[in-house]
């Protein structure tokens, strides 16, 4: 099984391209089959989460073509089955966006219970209140969702809490219901925006995405469009960690600053420098870090897919720092791991208190899910000495080419097969 090796202690400097926003990918790709027509979608990430969702669709009927890396055509007009397997649903958790997507368009959808990163109870209440309300007879049968409806009518529905999938659901099959939804306490994510923006380029009509009501106008038929997805925002926010963490000098380029608004102002709170141009930002980290209070919150909140990211940063801040997760349980299962290199953090219950260190020592570590494996290897990063990452496909869910574009900047990691390519690495980097 593939690792990265790393020799850290080099600050990071120069540019980085951000790609495609891996979780707005989901949702539109799952959205693109509700019409019959055919959808081109640019700046989709070639990841493991964006591909593993293709399968799915082509599994049950689309037609998917890739025009290059990052962008696809499908065509949902010959699906042939509302049955989405387990295996794919195993891999990834947005699986269930084809629930939303199917019981739109055919007011059908067989789709196993989801697993994905386990960072938590993960409940889908919300999702099955959502397409109940809808008009949707919802079982669970054999450990899959089977929801089912003559007709969907709108409805006004209220989630019991801000869920970012049980939205995303709900909006999309509520686009091509009978009459009026409105979604209240709505999550205000930008992929739900991004969402909401690309099923009205096909005709749909959504108004207030971005906004804690979401008003939907249900239509009988989408058509095509061409469609470009936000860049990500939690892979610009990484690089962002891992400019502070080294002590670098990173423009993290192609990003929507406002997206980024929670993230840069906390790293300006702990002594970055952080300058915002129109689709960029550069992070300074010229002096050591010092503490701060974090509490991750949905959007515009900080986010809990940065909450590993700046534990890792701040575990090197000088003075006592707290971060408290709100959003998901058991999101601290990485600490451990920097516990190795030296860090001092404390879990209690869902609150982190950290001690700042001023190094971290290189060490063998396992990555536990996809974000938690991106904070290690800025913890590996910014540490002196030499790292190994196991289970590095938890990272490749949701980052492209991470390696390469941190080698750009000067970070020495590689991904190494065996200990042959690893003793090579550690003579080449001395
Ligand atoms: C999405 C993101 C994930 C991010 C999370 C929070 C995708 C593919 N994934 O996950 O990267 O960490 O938002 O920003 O976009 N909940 C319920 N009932 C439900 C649904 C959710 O109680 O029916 C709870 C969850 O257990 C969690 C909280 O609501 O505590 C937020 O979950 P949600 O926003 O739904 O996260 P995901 O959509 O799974």
């Amino acid at each position: 099984m593939d690792q990265y090796a790393v020799k850290g202690g080099t600050p990071l400097v120069g540019e980085v391209e951000i790609g495609g926003a891996k979780n707005a990918a989901l949702a539109i790709l799952a959205a693109s089959i509700m019409t019959d027509e055919t959808v081109l979608i640019e700046n989709v990430p070639d990841v493991r989460d964006t591909n593993v969702l293709m399968q799915a669709m082509s599994s049950v009927g689309a037609v998917i073509t890739r025009i290059d890396r990052h962008t696809v055509k499908i065509n949902g007009s010959q699906i042939h089955n509302l049955v989405i397997e387990d295996e794919y649903m195993k891999k990834i958790r947005a699986s269930y966006y084809l629930i939303g997507a199917l019981l739109g368009k055919y007011k059908h959808a067989e789709v196993p219970l989801p697993g994905g990163c386990n960072i938590g109870v993960r409940a889908i209440d919300q999702h099955i209140k959502g397409f109940k309300a809808l008009g949707a007879n919802v079982r669970i049968v054999h450990g899959a969702i089977v929801a089912e409806a003559k007709h969907l009518t709108g409805n006004h529905i209220f989630m019991d809490k801000v869920s970012v999938g049980a939205t995303i659901n709900v909006m999309m099959a509520a686009s091509m219901a009978e009459g009026k939804t409105i979604i209240e306490n709505a999550a205000k994510e930008p992929h739900v925006v991004d969402l909401a923006n690309f099923l009205n380029s096909m005709g749909a009509n959504i108004k207030g995405a971005g906004t804690d009501v979401i008003r939907i106008k249900g239509v009988t038929k989408l058509h095509k469009t061409e469609y470009m997805i936000i860049p990500d925002q939690i892979e610009a926010g990484t690089f962002m960690m891992a400019a502070a963490a080294t002590k670098g000098d990173v423009t993290v380029k192609n990003v929507i600053p406002k997206h980024l608004e929670s993230i840069t102002a906390k790293l300006i709170e702990i002594g970055c420098e952080v300058e915002e141009s129109d689709d960029a930002v550069r992070v300074v980290a010229a002096k050591r870090l010092h503490n701060t209070q974090v509490k991750t919150l949905p959007y515009p909140g900080f986010p809990t897919d940065m909450q590993p990211q700046m534990v890792a940063v701040l575990g090197l801040a000088q003075g006592t720092s707290i971060v408290s997760e709100s959003i998901f349980e058991n999101r601290f299962k990485y600490v451990d791991e920097l516990t190795k290199m030296g860090a001092e953090i404390k879990v209690e219950s869902t609150m982190a208190i950290i001690d700042g260190v001023s190094k971290y020592l290189g060490a063998g570590m396992t990555v536990p899910d996809l974000r938690a494996g991106a904070a290690l290897v800025i913890a590996a990063l910014a540490a002196d000495g030499f790292s190994t990452l196991d289970e590095i496909q938890y990272i490749e869910r949701g980052y492209e080419d991470l390696e390469y574009k941190l080698q750009a900047l000067g970070a020495q990691i590689e991904r190494v097969s065996d200990e042959t390519q690893l003793k090579k690495f550690q003579l080449k980097v001395g």
